[in-house]
């Protein structure tokens, strides 16, 4: 089988090695991919999605598949699968889960899903009646995509009026401001699911946890995500049970019913509250950085999982995990999230380790090459990734792997599964 990845970050990388091991998988593209991916398979720079589906066309992709949202969002599922092609994502329609905050919050209204209360708006007056009724804080969020950043916790009643009025104005996001749904804060800890979908069906992976501040201790900035375990042990099977019942069968459901039927990874962003399960946010793509530690658990043909989840015969797959855990930690470069970095070289030491060369590897995201050396180019850079019949040996080993990489300006969390181990 022969698979084009859509993407050029940690995530699709991840995804390539996987597929790269699946004897199922004859040859991957990448489109862009990044300076390392090209060691999985072969990258390609095409942007136009008419041009993607050509070169599908022209290569026999038996699969396309995914990473970012954004292509998602602009409607790639469709125009491929118009013109024949097999693809794993969602389509246009359905990807508004994630595209839209408004979408997303009236249809979990609509279908009885648990999320905060809230009200959607992009009338200041309205929103400022709201924020009366609620306790401080009180959550502020953009309408549309802003990588991340459209989410303001506001301490107080002023700030969140202030924050509305700066949305409303286009002033802080734009377009994608000018519509704003004002919600109460959920106090809790928050949880990463991950159902693989074909439109009828699905499979859950382990419950995963991230890292999304920039500091130890969730301190400082919020960033695309710092690091994450998977399984976390702050879930059990009556908490599984209740996200299964009472969310992703009824999102399903829901979607089936609206004439969207879902197709693709569902990631469910969920805060737990006094041991209840509410949707904080809907994601339309896997996780970055959990994809990374989700994928080296796969037991299962990566390859046919995604095959057959993109024609509807998920049934057919029995989705099978190793026993063990897996910890992944973000090296970012200097001067994330806040702005681009001098491109640094990396270097990465010989590990004389044999329990760590054995057990980790990395995963390459804000990479490049130039005459062959490897440089960080900014963003996330890479993740070091564990596995172990712990958390705290999976741990152990990625941060035994941090100690081997080096490039100027690296910086990461030295916490990472701080909660699962109770430090
Ligand atoms: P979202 O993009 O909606 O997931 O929000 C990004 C982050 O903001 C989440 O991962 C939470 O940490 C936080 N957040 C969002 N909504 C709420 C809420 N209602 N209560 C508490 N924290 C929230
Ligand atoms: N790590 C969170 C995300 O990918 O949105």
């Amino acid at each position: 089988m022969k698979v084009l990845i859509i993407g050029s970050g940690g995530r699709e990388y991840s995804i390539g090695l996987s597929l790269k091991k699946d004897k199922n998988i004859d040859k991957i593209y990448f489109s862009p991919g990044n300076g390392k991916t090209d060691e999985l398979g072969d990258n390609i720079n095409v942007n136009d999605y008419n041009k993607l589906v050509e070169f599908a066309k022209s290569n026999k992709i038996d699969l396309t598949i995914v990473g970012p949202e954004a292509p998602l969002t602009e409607g790639i599922v469709d125009i491929f699968e118009k013109k024949g092609l097999n693809i794993f994502g969602p389509s246009k329609n359905a990807a508004r889960l994630e595209g839209s905050k408004v979408f997303m919050k009236n249809f979990l209204s609509k279908f009885n899903i648990p999320t905060a209360k809230y009200i959607e708006t992009s009338d200041f007056k309205k929103a400022s009646n709201f924020i009366d009724t609620l306790s401080e804080p009180i959550v502020v969020k953009a309408d549309g995509l802003c990588a991340g950043k459209g989410v303001i916790i506001a301490k107080t009643k002023d700030e969140a009026r202030n924050t509305v009025k700066d949305m409303l104005s286009g002033k802080s996001f734009g377009e994608a401001g000018k519509k704003v749904i004002v919600e109460e804060f959920l106090d809790g800890y928050e949880l990463s699911l991950f159902a693989i979908c074909d439109g009828k069906d699905y499979k859950l992976f382990p419950a995963a946890q991230d890292h999304k501040r920039l500091l130890n201790g969730d301190k400082g900035p919020n960033t695309g995500g710092m690091g994450a375990y998977v399984p976390t042990p702050l879930i059990n099977k009556t908490l599984y049970d209740k996200i299964k019942n009472n969310i992703i069968e009824p999102t399903l459901k829901g979607m089936q019913e609206i004439g969207s039927p879902y197709k693709g990874v569902l990631f469910i962003g969920i805060m737990v509250v006094n041991e209840e399960p509410v949707v904080l946010e809907y994601n339309v793509r896997f996780g970055d950085p959990e994809c990374e530690v989700l994928m080296p658990l796969l037991k299962t043909s990566a390859g046919d999982l995604f095959f057959k989840a993109s024609t509807g015969r998920l049934k057919e797959v029995d989705m099978e995990f190793l026993n063990i855990y897996a910890v992944g930690v973000v090296m970012a470069s200097e001067n994330y999230p806040y702005k681009s970095s001098i491109a640094s070289e990396i270097i990465v030491d010989d590990t004389i380790d044999d329990n760590i060369s054995a057990n980790t590897h990395i995963s390459y995201a804000g990479v490049k090459k130039i005459d062959g050396k490897l440089f960080a180019t900014g963003g996330r850079v890479l993740l070091c990734i564990g596995t172990g019949s712990s958390i705290s040996e999976a741990k152990d080993r990625a941060y035994g792997l941090c100690g081997q990489v080096h490039f100027a300006g690296k910086q990461f969390r030295t916490d990472i599964a701080y909660q699962a181990l109770g430090v």
